[in-house]
């Protein structure tokens, strides 16, 4: 697939299949993942950790419903989390910066591969602020969660492209 094309498939997946994604496809999304630019080339202030336990699963949309009373399952049943974790940088904003990159790079690849992806900014939050979350996620020292992408099979296929269309204002001087 060509890389416009896939830009013009991925969208926001928010209904997955219970049934996990191959181990073939996680490994390939995360080497994808691990290809993104990074500020200096600090491959070593990022960190990703695969959820796929589904008691942890549970904790964490149940954690981040309780912070914002919403109905529905924040992680839409997806069967794995991934989540972007940062060294804290003396550059302001460049541990989101990186972790974004990141996240772009998983989740065209993931399109790629046939697979639906959710960027998710609040599991991340509750992930940094909840101890008894945060322990489970074994991170290495001085490493934060910063950003998660939920990452499964979506429940319906959509082959469709977006148009093209420039939805962020531009202007030119
Ligand atoms: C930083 C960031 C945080 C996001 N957080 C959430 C979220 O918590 N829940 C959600 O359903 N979608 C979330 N999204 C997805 C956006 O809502 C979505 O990308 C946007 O509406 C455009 O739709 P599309 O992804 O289908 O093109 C997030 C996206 C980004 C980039």
């Amino acid at each position: 697939m060509e890389t416009l094309d896939t830009i013009r498939l991925r969208k926001s997946t928010r209904a997955y299949q219970e049934e996990p994604i191959d181990e073939k496809d996680l490994e390939t999304v995360l080497s994808v993942a691990s290809l993104a630019p990074v500020g200096r080339g600090e491959y070593d202030s990022l960190h990703l950790t695969v959820v796929q336990d589904a008691e942890f699963l549970h904790q964490i949309s149940q954690q981040v419903s309780k912070s914002h009373q919403g109905g529905r399952d924040p992680l839409y049943g997806a069967p794995t989390l991934i989540v972007i974790s940062s060294k804290e940088n003396p550059s302001k904003g460049m541990d989101y910066s990186n972790a974004s990159f990141v996240a772009g790079n998983l989740i065209l690849g993931a399109t790629e591969l046939g697979l639906g992806t959710c960027i998710l900014w609040k599991p991340a939050k509750i992930l940094a602020a909840k101890e008894e979350l945060h322990q489970q996620l074994e991170l290495p020292e001085g490493f934060e969660p910063t950003l998660t992408v939920a990452l499964g099979k979506p429940l319906k296929d959509d082959t469709s492209k977006k148009e093209w269309s420039q939805r962020i204002d531009v202007n030119r001087v």
